[in-house]
């Protein structure tokens, strides 16, 4: 990839709804930059920051008016939203549409034609931004569900560019899927890019079903000769690729994190801290419903109420980032979370002992990796999710071979980390049953199945996966 920025705009670019850096405003108005929550930043930006080139997203709160500026060799160039957009675009038609919709509709999606409006209007504004700064012939790369009508819009004012499109939700089935209004515009806004990429096939499957069925078969609304074949989809003259990249994360960046002395001195101390227990569980996510944290505090109760699991000995970390507050059913979970720990504590703690310490807060990459050091068993149960980075952060932690996981299998990332306790997150004894297992494993079948999920997760990193997905695009990458 040749991704100097030139004096006649960046070669490379990233466009997403987030920069990878996050504004924050103080009460008394200072403001300070942080790094962006979720894995969509935390997977690119490594990979990014390794290979210079442009980012235009939103700097996260509403009315930054912030000039384009440089970061440690990546061209950072904010897109402003208003208030009113931010509620409507972002917390309305992204994260209460089309998230709960592509999240196997875990909590029922709203459709407002005012949402849909402002969603148009956004993507538009990301598209002339980009169409903007974009050298002649560039490459761009689009990501996420935010910003689906992005490559036609930016191919209808330069069709000299080489569009890529990445989903890093999951992509739902047709049954679901024909329940949005607009269906058909997101379809025809993907099939503005050269290559759409998913996290599994049956994503890129029910994608050229949908491009056949809406934009093929339906000549009322302009169809322009759609034909598909495996993984091609024909628009006009133009070939569409579709495709399963898996991404992944900095493993090699993450096992050298882990391996520090200070980071392992942090764990110890972590585990001093909470009295020594036996064994430690530890979730870490986004505050998100579909990250099934709910199931695993049922599933411990359950093994308290019936002393399968001893309180004496077990201690549970729960760290739960902040996410999408304002939307209506993040505020519901969260007090529903909340009320379960208070239950477990109330019922089965000690004086300075607490069976569930739960952090609504953020840690930096080197407290995580102690925090993943310290854990007996990572408990990872969405009930649905794309890949989930989680899991294979905790696998590259554990260059020890200690520690266990128990994975969803309902996470994308369940088809390659075989060597995980799966669990069907519906099923709650099946889930304790797992817990149990993952608590009491041998400790030479301990290190068997890490052994095995480590050779997974440090062979296909996210070099992997961006060059892969790049050079399907057909542009060349090089360090
Ligand atoms: P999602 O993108 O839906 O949030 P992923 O599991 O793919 O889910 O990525 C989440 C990313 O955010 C991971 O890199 C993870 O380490 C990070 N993360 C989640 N919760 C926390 C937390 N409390 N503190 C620090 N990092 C967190
Ligand atoms: C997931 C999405 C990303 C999003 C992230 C954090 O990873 O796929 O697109 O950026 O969650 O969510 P937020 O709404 O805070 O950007």
């Amino acid at each position: 990839m040749s991704s100097n920025i030139g004096e006649h705009g960046a070669e490379f670019l990233v466009v997403a709804n987030r920069l990878p850096v996050d504004l924050e405003r103080a009460e008394d108005g200072t403001q300070r930059w942080k790094h962006s929550p979720g894995g969509l930043v935390s997977a690119l930006e490594p990979f990014l920051r390794s290979h210079s080139g442009a980012w235009i997203g939103w700097p996260g709160i509403a009315d930054a008016e912030v000039e384009e500026f440089e970061e440690d060799g990546l061209r950072l160039h904010p897109v402003t939203l208003s208030a009113t957009e931010v509620e409507e675009y972002y917390e309305g038609f992204s994260n209460g549409t089309l998230w709960p919709l592509y999240h196997d509709v875990v909590a029922p999606p709203a459709f407002h034609r005012k949402w849909w409006n402002a969603y148009v209007r956004v993507n538009q504004r990301f598209a002339d931004a980009t169409a903007k700064v974009a050298a002649h012939g560039a490459t761009v790369w689009v990501q996420d569900y935010q910003l689906q009508l992005v490559p036609a819009m930016l191919r209808e004012q330069r069709p000299d560019l080489r569009i890529g499109f990445f989903l890093h939700i999951p992509f739902p089935p047709v049954e679901l899927f024909m329940q949005l209004p607009w269906r058909t515009e997101i379809i025809r806004g993907l099939l503005g890019a050269d290559l759409v990429g998913f996290h599994r096939p049956g994503g890129a499957q029910n994608f050229l079903w949908l491009a056949r069925r809406l934009v093929g078969l339906e000549p009322s609304r302009g169809a322009v000769g759609v034909r598909t074949r495996p993984g091609v989809v024909q628009v006009g003259d133009r070939t569409v690729r579709v495709g399963a990249f898996p991404i992944s994360i900095d493993s090699a960046g993450l096992d050298a994190v882990a391996r520090k002395k200070e980071v392992q001195q942090r764990a110890k101390q972590i585990r001093e801290d909470l009295g020594n227990p036996k064994k430690i569980l530890l979730g870490v996510d986004r505050l998100d419903y579909t990250k099934g944290i709910d199931v695993r505090l049922n599933a411990l109760h359950e093994l308290l109420e019936d002393g399968r699991v001893d309180p004496d000995e077990v201690v549970m970390i729960q760290l739960a980032t902040p996410s999408r507050e304002r939307v209506e059913h993040y505020k519901q979970m969260r007090g529903d979370i909340e009320q379960t720990v208070g239950r477990i504590n109330g019922e089965f703690s000690r004086v300075g002992r607490p069976v569930v310490h739960y952090l609504h807060q953020s840690v930096d990459r080197q407290e995580l990796a102690a925090f993943m050091s310290a854990a007996d068993v990572m408990v990872v149960t969405p009930v649905r999710d794309g890949m989930n980075l989680v899991c294979k952060e905790y696998v590259a932690c554990r260059y020890d071979l200690g520690g266990a996981l128990v994975l969803s299998e309902f996470a994308g990332a369940a088809a390659e980390l075989t060597s995980a306790y799966l669990v069907n997150p519906h099923d709650l004894d099946g889930v304790k049953n797992a817990l149990h297992s993952a608590l009491t494993v041998d400790p030479a079948e301990g290190r068997r199945r890490m052994r095995a999920l480590r050779r997974q997760v440090l062979t296909h990193d996210v070099d992997r996966w961006a060059r892969s997905f790049l050079e399907a695009l057909g542009t060349q990458t090089s360090a």
